[in-house]
C-alpha cells in the first residue's frame, strides 16, 4: 500500500476497529476464565492470546493486504514489505490468567523504506492500545497527535522525580538475571511511588495520557513497545534507552517519561550503573536490631 494521504488516514480507524474486536474476544474469555500454559518459567500463555492474535492477523491481512505482521504468538507475515505491524494480542497475560483486570491489545505500525537493512529502524507511524475492560482506546499517528477515545492527550507537566508517579515491570523469563529490583527500590524511595501493574503497553499509554510521569523496563519486545512509544512522543513525552540514546524499535531497555523528569531519571540510572553511593536504606536485619535496641532501652 502506498503512503498517500488516504492510506495514512485509514491506519488508525481500521486498526482501532480490529483492536476493539480482539478486545471484545478477550473480555469474553476473561469472563469465562481460561486454562494457563507455560512458555517459560513464569511466562504464561492462554487460548485467549492465541485466539486474539489469529483474529488480528486475519483482519489486518484483509484490510492491509501488503502489510507485514510480527506478532508475539508467532505470526511472521510479509516482513520484507514497507509496512510492519507489531502485535501484542494480549499484553498482561499473567494478570488475565489470575483474573486481575489490567490487560490490553497493542498494535504499532512501522514504516520501513526500501533499502533499509533488516537491522535498521524504520519510523513508527501509527499505534493503538485498547483496554477492553475500561473501554479505553489510546491511539496515535505520526505528526498528528495522540488520543484517548478520540480526545487529544498530553503527557503530564510534573517537573520533578520527587512528585512523580512511575511504573515498571519485571521479565517473565530469567527474572533472577534482571537487576530491576534495585531500580524499583531506589525509584520507589525517590518518587510518589512505582506501580507494577503488569501490562507494559498500558503503562506506556498511561505515560502518554499523563496518568504516570515515567516508565522503564529491562526486557521488552517491539510488540510491547511500538504503539506506546509513538503515543508518548506524539503526546509530548520522551523515550530513550537507559543512557539517553535514541530508542531503537528492537531495543529491550526502555525509559519513557513526560520529558520534564527525563534527565533526572537518566542521572539516577547513571549513578546506579556506575555504583555511586546513594542514600542508604537499612537492611531488614539492621532495622530489626534498631527496633530491638529501642525496645530494650524502653524497658
Ligand atoms: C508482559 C507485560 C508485563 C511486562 C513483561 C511483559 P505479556 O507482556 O507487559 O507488564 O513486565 O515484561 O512480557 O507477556 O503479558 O504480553
Ligand atoms: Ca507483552
Ligand atoms: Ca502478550
Amino acid at each position: 500500500m502506498s503512503n498517500d494521504a488516504s492510506s495514512v488516514q485509514s491506519w488508525v480507524p481500521k486498526a482501532s476497529e480490529i483492536a476493539r474486536e480482539a478486545g471484545a474476544r478477550l473480555r469474553e474469555f476473561f469472563a469465562q476464565g481460561v486454562e494457563t500454559e507455560y512458555k517459560g518459567d513464569v511466562d504464561l500463555v492462554t487460548v485467549a492470546d492465541r485466539t486474539a492474535e489469529k483474529l488480528i492477523r486475519s483482519r489486518l491481512s484483509e484490510v492491509f493486504p501488503d502489510h507485514g505482521i510480527y506478532g508475539e504468538e508467532g505470526t511472521r507475515d510479509r516482513l520484507e514489505g514497507e509496512f510492519r505491524w507489531y502485535v501484542d494480542p494480549l499484553d498482561g497475560t499473567t494478570n488475565f490468567a489470575h483474573g486481575f483486570p489490567q490487560f490490553c491489545v497493542s498494535m504499532g505500525l512501522e514504516q520501513r523504506p526500501s533499502g533499509l537493512k533488516p537491522t535498521e529502524d524504520g519510523t513508527l507511524v501509527a499505534g493503538v492500545i485498547y483496554d477492553p475492560l475500561r473501554d479505553e482506546l489510546f491511539s496515535a499517528e505520526k505528526g498528528k497527535g495522540a488520543f484517548l477515545n478520540g480526545k487529544p492527550m498530553r503527557t503530564s507537566s510534573i517537573p520533578r522525580l520527587a512528585e512523580a508517579l512511575l511504573a515498571t515491570g519485571f521479565p517473565s523469563r530469567k527474572r533472577h538475571a534482571s537487576p530491576n529490583i534495585h531500580f524499583y527500590q531506589e525509584f520507589t524511595l525517590r518518587s510518589h511511588g512505582v506501580r507494577r501493574a503488569g501490562s507494559a503497553a498500558l503503562d506506556l499509554a498511561y505515560v502518554a495520557a499523563g496518568r504516570l510521569e515515567g516508565f522503564w523496563e529491562f526486557n521488552l519486545n517491539p510488540w510491547d513497545t511500538a504503539a506506546g512509544i509513538l503515543m508518548i512522543e506524539e503526546a509530548g513525552g520522551r523515550v530513550t534507552d537507559f543512557k539517553g540514546r535514541h530508542f531503537r524499535i528492537d531495543s529491550h531497555e526502555i525509559l519513557a517519561s513526560n520529558g520534564d523528569i527525563h534527565e533526572e531519571l537518566l542521572a539516577l540510572f547513571a549513578d546506579m550503573f556506575e555504583g555511586r553511593d546513594l542514600a542508604p536504606i537499612p537492611t531488614p536485619a539492621e532495622w530489626a536490631a534498631e527496633r530491638e535496641a529501642r525496645e530494650t532501652a524502653k524497658s
